[in-house]
């Protein structure tokens, strides 16, 4: 059954935020409602949630004629509650236990996981009140998404800022995921999966580059199939033109070199780890510095002989330091003798599994389905054309059975 996010909403200019968390927990899913303080509509009107998430938008206690004890059955309706931005007094009172308006009243009601991201000027958030507030709520079990630091409205300059949107869609995720993870779909709950996508682009010259057809899309598929069974989620991702997921963490790149840097940062902390990515097996020795000119006798030399020196093979690469029970898939993206090739690579890269696809014209580059191979050490299962999410699945199906020695 589709889950409810209940979004609370304080009186504080961060509130204009809200909105677009909205949207992302929306675009991840769920269903939203949205409990607005009486303050917080002199931020924004409730018209604005009221159109996003097309449901009423609950302010005062005794609003809603239809349901005398509003505050019930909206705590009831909350599989995640999440008060973003959550200011200094807000903050105050669900520490103490202090209902007197519709969202404190909910909170208090609210036996679902509470998500508090408070949001202030540096002097509120950095007063001992402020702070022994959020440590008796985080005490308590809330998760606090800790506000981040920068140019305040008021003024000022510090800590106080509303966290990072992404981050506060992660904290709220995480803790619905945590009530899931006896659902029995949350197996990589606990488990950290880095994932490559996308093309490299190798710059000839600040407006060219040598790249590839790759969209991304089957990358992005893995990624999301990884969040939505419960993984932290680091996509390491070429320049393409898809949003990122809700709920991973993106590193975004262009070169082959920039992705090897950052499966080097992230690849020692993975238990899974897929390279999807078409990356380059090449990029131009140098680099210029201006728009090569065919009009011009050098530029055009240049241009005509671009030498090429050889990228570094990043799967290669990263299985080499592989660790114990860490799993490490890789891709092989073929014309011909499909499985053949694939199994070479396989023994060549030292991978647990490479996911054997096709390629050509129409054919995995840039379609939303995709008909691969698993192959093994021990074997090859061939999959039939399926939609590159489910491909997803199926592949971490079988890194999670390699994982656990089956
Ligand atoms: O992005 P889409 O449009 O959805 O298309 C999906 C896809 C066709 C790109 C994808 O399914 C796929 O096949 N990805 C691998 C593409 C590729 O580069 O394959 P390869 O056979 O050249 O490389 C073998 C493996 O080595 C891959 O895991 C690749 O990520 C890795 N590699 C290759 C070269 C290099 N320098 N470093 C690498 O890590």
């Amino acid at each position: 059954m589709e889950k409810t996010i209940l979004v609370g909403v304080t009186g504080c200019i961060a509130v204009y935020k809200s909105a677009e968390l909205v949207r992302l927990f929306q675009k991840a899913g769920y269903r939203v409602k949205v409990v607005m303080t009486e303050h917080a509509t002199h931020f924004v009107d409730p018209l604005t949630f009221r159109s996003l998430t097309h449901e009423p938008v609950a302010i005062g206690l005794f609003d809603d004629p239809s349901d005398p004890i509003h505050h019930i059955s909206l705590a009831e309706e909350a599989d995640v509650f999440v008060i973003a931005p959550c200011t200094a007094n807000v903050a105050a009172k669900i520490a103490h236990g202090i209902a007197d308006d519709l969202l404190t009243t909910t909170a208090l009601a609210c036996t679902a996981p509470l998500v508090v991201a408070p949001a202030m000027n540096v002097h509120m958030y950095e007063a001992a009140a402020t702070q022994e507030n959020l440590a008796t709520l985080e005490k308590r079990g809330v998760r606090i998404v800790e506000a981040g630091s920068g140019y305040l409205a008021c003024g000022d300059v510090g800590r106080g800022r509303l966290a990072d949107l992404n981050d506060i869609v992660s904290a709220t995720i995480a803790a619905l995921e945590g009530d899931a993870a006896s659902d029995g779909d949350q197996d990589l709950a606990g488990k950290h999966v880095v994932v490559t996508a996308g093309p490299t682009y190798e710059p000839i010259d600040p407006v060219r580059f040598i790249g590839n057809r790759s969209s991304g899309k089957m990358g992005y598929a893995i990624a999301q199939a990884a969040v939505e069974r419960g993984a932290r989620v680091t996509l390491i991702s070429g320049p393409v033109s898809l949003d990122a997921p809700t709920g991973v963490q993106v590193v975004r790149v262009q070169t082959a070199l920039e992705m090897l840097a950052a499966c080097e940062d992230a690849f020692s902390q993975s238990d899974i780890a897929v390279f999807s990515a078409a990356v380059a097996d090449m990029r131009p020795e140098t680099v210029s510095d201006h728009k090569l000119k065919k009009s011009d006798t050098e530029d055009s030399a240049a241009l005509q002989q671009v030498r090429l020196v050889a990228n570094p093979d990043i799967l290669a690469t990263m299985a080499q330091g592989k660790r114990a029970g860490q799993v490490v898939v890789g891709f092989a993206a073929e014309t011909n003798d499909v499985v053949e090739n694939a199994r070479k690579k396989l023994e060549a890269k030292r991978a647990d599994l490479i996911v054997a696809n096709r390629i050509g014209e129409g054919v995995a580059f840039g379609t939303d389905d995709n008909q691969a191979s698993l192959v093994t050490p021990d074997g090859c299962e061939d999959l039939p054309l399926m939609s590159k999410h489910d491909l997803a699945d199926r592949i971490l199906t079988r890194a999670v059975e390699i994982g656990s020695g089956c």
